[in-house]
């Protein structure tokens, strides 16, 4: 598909059908997610594929109740390896470059995911205590967004942008 296409043509879904995902699509979903640069190319992104129904329901739990969550086959949790970043970034790297690259990667993740047929959306509301335990995710790794993936089940209009022209600033802010 046409990266522009893909760019204008992509909604969050956030009600899915319940066919499985190939595995080979999954993979190449993940493939393009770490295609995304990253601060000194440390690339310090993690993902938890989580499948299993009970596991997909604490989650949902976990994101104050956005049920959504469960119905898509797959899972995927993008975390931040704050220790990658941190060790050659210091403070700068744990607190803002591991963020920002697996953010980036997750756009790439998202933006493949539709370009395959798939529909996914961006999960920042969460408590990430509880997103830590219920994965077993050790104190230096960051869970930084849940997405669910699958096959659309709705057809959502695409929400508008705020014009061009108001975020824009020319030489100055
Ligand atoms: C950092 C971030 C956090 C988000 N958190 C949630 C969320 O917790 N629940 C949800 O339904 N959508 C969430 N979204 C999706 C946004 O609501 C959505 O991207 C926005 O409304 C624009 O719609 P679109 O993705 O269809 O273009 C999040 C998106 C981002 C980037």
């Amino acid at each position: 598909m046409d990266l522009f296409k893909a760019i204008y043509e992509r909604t969050s879904i956030r009600s899915f059908k319940s066919n499985l995902i190939p595995e080979e699509d999954l993979m190449k979903i993940l493939d393009c997610a770490i295609q995304a640069p990253s601060a000194g190319n440390l690339q310090p992104w993690e993902f938890i594929i989580v499948k299993n129904e009970e596991t997909k329901k604490k989650l949902a739990d976990a994101a104050y109740g956005q049920d959504f969550i469960s119905e898509a086959p797959i899972v995927v949790i993008v975390c931040a390896n704050k220790r990658i970043s941190s060790s050659r970034y210091g403070d700068r790297g744990e607190s803002l470059y591991c963020i920002q690259d697996t953010a980036a990667a997750t756009y790439g993740l998202i933006l493949a995911a539709y370009a395959l047929g798939y529909g996914a959306c961006w999960i920042g509301a969460f408590n990430e205590k509880k997103v830590s335990q219920v994965l077993n995710i050790p104190e230096h790794i960051r869970p930084v967004a849940i997405i669910p993936i699958g096959i659309p089940a709705e057809k959502p209009l695409k929400p508008g942008r705020i014009p061009l022209s108001r975020k824009i600033h020319l030489e100055k802010y």
